[in-house]
């Protein structure tokens, strides 16, 4: 029952969501969404999702500081950059490589790493995390992904690209909007939503689980929380956080 009900809801999204389907159909909606409208859209979003995940970002990367190299030196890369919202949450010198698959992000990321004076940017790399093939194995000490992996190809690839990065004890630190609790309604209207809200906002999956992933690659060491973000009237509340050793 539960089932025929999210299939006719979905089905009622993608009524109303039709002239995106048909621009796709055309091959009109994917460039036009890399290019202009998901830039704008992040760009939009990020100070709003920031304010609420302040505390959280805080938290999280307060510790990134025991991850310097011995010459005290810290090397970060952030996979899936986007517009830089991560960038006031990195302590002072900070080495900072930003990569994304996207390159259309170059405005507001300019204005970002203008805004943060404190780091050093050392490269902007156009690459998927899945293919991090211009940075060498066991060099760099953090890496950070934030509301990347709902849209990768392969979450499996891409820690095994931040293992191979990464020296040894250094960390890899997440936040990322998950699939709510099976048995919720959140994870209901998420269902509803998948298809539709895949293809207006760049491949982001609604419903994936991280944490099978996170544990099953080789880290030494996983920390992580299920934590609600007060995103209210959207399927995205759900959150993974945390940092993971290699
Ligand atoms: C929702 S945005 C998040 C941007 C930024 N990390 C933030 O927290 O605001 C998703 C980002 O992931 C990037 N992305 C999509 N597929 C990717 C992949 N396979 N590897 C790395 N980044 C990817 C997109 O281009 C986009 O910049
Ligand atoms: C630490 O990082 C700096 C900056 O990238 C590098 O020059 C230095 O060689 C590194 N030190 C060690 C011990 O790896």
């Amino acid at each position: 029952m539960a089932e025929a009900m999210v299939l006719f809801l979905r089905f009622c999204f993608q009524l109303i969501a039709l002239p995106v389907y048909l621009l796709s159909l055309l091959g009109a909606w994917e460039p036009f969404c890399k290019k202009i409208f998901f830039p704008f859209f992040m760009e939009m979003l990020t100070a709003g999702y920031n304010k609420k995940t302040a505390e959280q970002k805080r938290e999280l990367f307060r510790n990134l500081p025991e991850f310097a190299n011995s010459s005290g030196e810290l090397r970060l890369l952030e996979i899936g950059t986007g517009s830089g919202a991560n960038f006031q949450f990195y302590p002072p010198g900070c080495q900072v490589i930003c990569t994304d698959p996207n390159p259309n992000f170059h405005s507001s990321l300019s204005k970002s790493m203008a805004q943060n004076q404190h780091l050093q940017f050392k490269r902007v790399l156009v690459a998927s995390a899945e293919d991090l093939s211009k940075v060498a194995d066991s060099s760099l000490d953090v890496v950070v992904s934030t509301l990347v992996l709902c849209s990768v190809q392969s979450v499996e690839g891409v820690l095994k690209e931040v293992l191979r990065i990464l020296k040894p004890g250094g960390a890899f630190y997440f936040l990322e909007h998950e699939a709510a609790a099976h048995s919720s309604w959140d994870y209901f209207w998420q269902q509803v939503y998948f298809p539709t809200w895949k293809l207006i906002f760049d491949g982001c999956c609604l419903t994936r689980d991280f944490r099978n992933d996170l544990e099953r690659a080789k880290f030494s060491e996983v920390n992580l929380r299920h934590i609600r973000v007060p995103l209210h009237w959207t399927p995205i509340q759900s959150h993974i956080i945390g940092y993971a050793v290699k």
